[in-house]
């Protein structure tokens, strides 16, 4: 663990402790705006893609990054860290993960372990550990190329075919048919390793927690709702979901064999899962911060800044007692359109109005094009909403779906023989 900052011999009033956010963009600031209320130095190591628009006024210095790669990152988080030591390091998503976890490691610095980071970035790592440790999860093979699991695939369908490390669903798809089988292994063919796992049935949650020295603080359910096979495509995201007693046994069971097999220390833990007939079954595990605008939801849910409370984790700060029960319930919405080229957008005043939506953000415009809904990336933004109640956050969901129109002239036939994609996160 880090040391104290050490008071200079001049008896000076010491520093005050300093963050290093590896990884900003916009979804980032907070942390950044959490240190600056906490009374902290800050300083940030941030992309080329982002460099722009890094908010100067948040954080002391920036340091840049040469390149996208997570050696990349490694590299420019170590240097940032070698110049001075910070008193708490975070990697916001995954591509700062393992850079952030690699300095942690060499410098005691609080973090998800380095053991939890790397298993976290590989899927077919995940499943050999996961298996190890007895967690639920699909049946599965790890090959060197697909036309391996070829056999293994027609013996068990419907399968799910995914590359080891990317994320936001990207290469994730659904075979169900012995043909769609001939037809994947042709169009994959030299893709290079692949997973492949049994389809495993049932709806769809997120686990999200605090997690100090392994022991779970905080934990929020959310309950995932997606466009209708095959695309499952996320469009509702509701937080503070309350599983009956059994349930939440089972789901306990789950999270804490998760982070056992991981060996899961300090920080932020999101966790994905289905509820099968025979109880919850392990999609992935993440050790960064989730995407889809949740830490906004869980913090509307429960009334405390999460990404405050992630600061505090990694400087070892105190931390008020964190609220298990919401006070609010929020969730995020993403709109859909047909796919074509937007010719009106009505409502969005009338949404803005309602009084459970928070925020309202589109990034369509009239005269955009709307593609055919297979991924998040194709959404066309977003609304946060928090409600008194279960039931009138159904009620705001239903009047936003409603009320907010997205007018599109349709476009030409949708080409067949794509692939069928899952969605994850990312718009
Ligand atoms: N074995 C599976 N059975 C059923 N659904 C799956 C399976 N694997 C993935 N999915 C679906 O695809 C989504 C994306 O897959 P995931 O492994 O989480 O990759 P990503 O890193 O891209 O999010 C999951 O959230 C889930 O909805
Ligand atoms: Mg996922």
């Amino acid at each position: 663990m880090s040391a104290e900052p050490a008071v200079p011999a001049s008896a000076a009033a010491p520093q005050p402790a300093e963050l290093l956010l590896a990884g900003v963009g916009t979804m980032g600031r907070p942390y950044l705006e959490a240190a600056a209320r906490l009374g902290l130095r800050a300083r940030a190591v941030e992309s080329g893609a982002t460099w722009d628009n890094r908010p100067t006024d948040l954080a002391e210095r920036f340091h840049r990054v040469a390149g996208d790669r997570e050696e990349s990152w490694a590299g420019s988080v170590a240097a940032a860290v070698a110049e001075r030591v910070p008193d708490g390091l975070i990697g916001f998503a995954e591509p700062q993960v393992v850079a952030a976890a690699l300095a942690q490691e060499r410098y005691g610095l609080r973090g998800p372990s380095l053991h939890a980071a790397v298993v976290s970035r590989n899927k077919a790592l995940q499943r050999s550990l996961f298996g190890a440790h007895g967690v639920p999860q699909p049946a599965h093979r790890h090959v060197a190329r697909i036309g391996d699991a070829r056999a293994w695939m027609l013996e068990r369908l419907p399968v799910v075919v995914k590359p080891l490390n990317l994320s936001g669903s990207e290469g994730v798809e659904l075979v169900r048919t012995p043909e769609a089988v001939e037809e994947v292994v042709a169009r994959r063919a030299g893709e290079g390793q692949l997973l492949v796992e049994e389809a495993v049935d049932g709806p769809e949650y997120s686990w999200e927690a605090l997690v100090r020295e392994g022991e779970v603080l905080f934990e929020n359910l959310t309950a995932k709702e997606t466009t209708p096979p095959p695309y499952f495509v996320e469009l509702v995201h509701r937080c503070g979901h309350d599983p009956d007693p059994a349930a939440a046994a089972r789901i306990r069971e789950l999270t804490s064999g998760v982070l056992r097999a991981i060996g899961m220390r300090t920080g932020l833990v999101h966790l994905e899962f289905r509820m099968s007939t025979t109880g919850p079954v392990l999609m992935e595990v993440a050790v960064r911060t989730p995407g889809d605008y949740l830490p906004d939801a869980i913090g509307l849910t429960y009334g405390f800044d999460l990404y405050e409370a992630v600061v505090r984790l990694s400087l070892g700060l105190p931390l008020p007692d964190l609220p298990r029960r919401p006070v609010s319930y929020a969730a995020t919405v993403f709109p859909t359109a047909p796919p074509g080229t937007i010719t009106g957008i009505t409502g969005t005043e009338r949404v803005t109005a309602h009084p459970a939506v928070v925020r309202v953000r589109l990034r369509r415009r009239p005269g955009d094009t709307v593609r055919p809904l297979t991924s998040s990336g194709q959404r066309m933004g977003h609304v946060l909403i928090a409600a008194g109640s279960p039931v009138e956050r159904d009620d705001a969901v239903r009047f936003v779906r409603e009320t907010l129109r997205v007018e599109v002239i349709p476009a030409g036939p949708v080409p067949s023989g794509r692939p069928e994609l899952f969605d994850g996160k990312g718009a």
